[in-house]
Parts: structure tokens; sequence; C-alpha cells
């Protein structure tokens, strides 16, 4: 009996198709994509229809390129390892004027994505005159000495809040940006703006955009709460075993630094999973299903976690942590912490990971 994580790939794949449905992805795969596994996310992508895919780390844009020689690979971080952007065909950002003009030689022949800096103030041109700065800077270089410059994007830091009205403000800047440089009469075949929030809130692509570009959604998990758990479904589950069920007396103590009191004589579960295998402190203060049921958790150890339950449940009987039945985005909404902070705190070493094909 050993804890688990099981990932369910045909029924993966069906799910992105329905997100998808017949727009043009960008499949965000940054973090070894989102901790599912870069070569099973980028592999169940392509049978969805997916040809596009970003991550952050040019390690990572290398891999995909091994995985598939045609497929379109977006670096959203900049690198200055510029022979191996040519090598492996990898389209970048184009985060700062100042990198543009620091970098212009080495940049001949780069594919790049002009970026908007935006509400984030992460990274990008500050505004559509830079851009075109940018763009005539390079159109007067010779044929050889110019930059390919085949996309134009921006990044939402608010499409999930619903508090102010930054949303709409940063929504409605880069459509003004992007607008400016169209109307200048500059193509490119991509124009991406869109994360899993902004995706739902606007009901699929932005005008003039070619591609949305998606992380959470893919994975199966909703961006905000307001929406119903239709819209994704979550196909992996994370389950352990009741080793043994103890019998405690009210007033006793159980867990290391009397982590629970039972206020009434009780039966607590110990099970075979812990925070050494990913699950989140914030985690444990809510419930596991064990037979259909939620039961409260009680204690939390590194590789043990206490269950208080009713005369039904046995040893051997299985826990589920996350399933979906009790999905991860259930517990993100409760405050646990972000759906990609539970998803990536998981220990694919010390749980058994397993495919269903
Ligand atoms: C630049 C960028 N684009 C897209 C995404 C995807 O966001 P989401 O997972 O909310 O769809 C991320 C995720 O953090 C990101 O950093």
């Amino acid at each position: 009996m050993v804890a688990r994580i099981t990932f369910e790939e045909q029924n993966f794949i069906n799910n992105v198709k329905h997100v998808i449905q017949d727009n043009d992805v960008m499949a965000v795969v940054k973090n070894d994509a989102y901790h599912f596994g870069l070569e099973f996310a980028v592999e169940s992508f392509m049978k969805a229809g997916i040809r596009t895919f970003s991550t952050t780390s040019l390690y990572e844009a290398v891999r995909i390129r091994k995985i598939d020689p045609h497929v379109n690979i977006f670096l959203m971080n900049p690198s200055i390892e510029f022979e191996k952007l040519k090598q492996y065909d990898i389209a970048m950002t184009l985060p700062s004027l100042k990198f543009y003009h620091e970098h212009l030689e080495s940049l001949s022949g780069i594919k790049l994505h002009l970026e908007f800096e935006n509400l984030l103030h992460r990274s990008g041109l500050k505004d559509q005159y830079e851009m075109i700065q940018v763009l005539e800077h390079n159109a007067s270089l010779s044929k050889d000495n110019q930059s390919l410059i085949e996309g134009i994007w921006t990044h939402f830091g608010y499409a999930d809040e619903f508090d102010g009205n930054e949303y709409e403000t940063e929504r409605d800047a880069w459509k003004k940006c992007l607008m400016h440089i169209l109307n200048e009469g500059y193509t490119f075949e991509f124009i991406h703006s869109q994360n899993s929030a902004s995706y739902v809130r606007e009901d699929r692509l932005l005008d003039q955009h070619t591609h949305a570009r998606l992380g959470i959604i893919l994975y199966g998990s909703r961006p905000y709460s307001t929406l119903p758990t239709t819209v994704t479904k979550q196909n992996f589950s994370v389950t352990a075993n009741v080793i043994q069920v103890r019998p405690i007396k009210k007033g006793e103590t159980c867990g290391y630094s009397f982590q629970f009191t039972a206020e009434k004589d009780c039966n607590i579960a110990v099970v075979d999973i812990g925070y050494g295998d990913g699950i989140l402190k914030t985690r444990a203060n809510h419930d596991a299903l064990i037979n259909q049921k939620r039961y409260p958790i009680r204690g939390l150890m590194m590789s043990h976690m206490f269950i208080e339950v009713d005369e039904s449940v046995q040893s051997g009987d299985t826990v589920t942590m996350y399933s979906d039945k009790i999905r991860i985005d259930e517990f993100t909404f409760k405050g646990v912490g972000a759906n990609s902070e539970q998803i990536s705190a998981l220990n694919h070493h010390s749980l058994i990971k397993e495919i269903i094909s």
C-alpha cells in the first residue's frame, strides 16, 4: 500500500478538446507542465490538436522541440543563448527596448514576439510607440540583419480579479496598443494575451487574436470560483490508504505536540500520506474522501495523516485527497493555495505515479 498520483490520459485529452473547442490555443507548459510532466502534457495536448506551446525556461523549450520537430514554441522569458534559440527554432519574447538595442546584432534571424508591459510591470515594451520604434528600426536593417518579428503579446495580471476594474483597464490598454500597431499595417502570425480566466470571461478569443495562451483550465481546474465545474474537468487523483483505525478516548491527544485533542470518544484512521508527499498544511484543515463520504483531517505529519472516521472505515480503505469528486479548485476557493500551488507541491518522487491510458 503506497499513496499514488494517477493521471487519466484519454479523459485528460477529451477535456482539453472540450475546453479549446475550435479555438487556436498556445498551451502553457512551464514548470514541467504545471507539474503534470512536460512530455505527458505536450503529447496529450498534441493529441487534442494543439500545435503551439509556451514556457519560461529554455531548457523546457528545447525538450519540447525534441518531442516534435514542427510545433511552434514560444519562450516567455528572454534568453541570450541566441544560437540555441536558432538551432531549436524557438521564438522568444522581446522584454524591453533596452534588450533590443543591447543585443541588436545577435537578434538577427531570431523569432520575436513584442511584449506589452501593461499593469503587471513584469516585462515588456512600455507602449505602442516603443513597439513602432522596434518595428521601424528592424525594417530599416538589411534582410540578413533583421529579427523575425512574428508575434505580439501581453499578459493580464488581473483576469481572475472581480473586485475592481483593473482587468478591464489592462485589457483596454492592450486593445488600444494592438489596434494602433495593426492600423499601422503590421501583421503578426501570433497575437495572444488571454490566460484561462480571460478566455472564459471573454467567452473565448478577443478580436484580432490568433491564440489564447492557456494554462490551468487545460489542466482541469477553474480559474475563478463562480464558474460551473463543467467548464473543465479534473483528470487526476491523489489517493492514499488507511493503515489502521485506532480508538481515541475523549481528552486524549494524537499527533506531534498535541496536534489533535479528542472532544469525544472517536476513531482515528492513520493514513499513509503526508506533507512529504506534497499535501499542504492548509489542505489538512479540510476533508478527505473515504468510501464516497467526507471525513475531517485531524493531523498532518511528514508521511502520515490522521482522519476522524466512523465505524464504517476499515484498514485498507482508499483515502482520496484529490479527484474529480474532491477537486483541487474546491480547495483553492477555500483559501488552501492557488490551483498551481497545490499541484506543484505534490511529490512525484514519493508518490507512485501512474498514467492510465
Ligand atoms: C505569461 C503567462 N501566460 C499565461 C499563463 C497561463 O495562466 P493560467 O494558468 O491562469 O491560464 C501564465 C501563468 O502563470 C503566464 O505566466
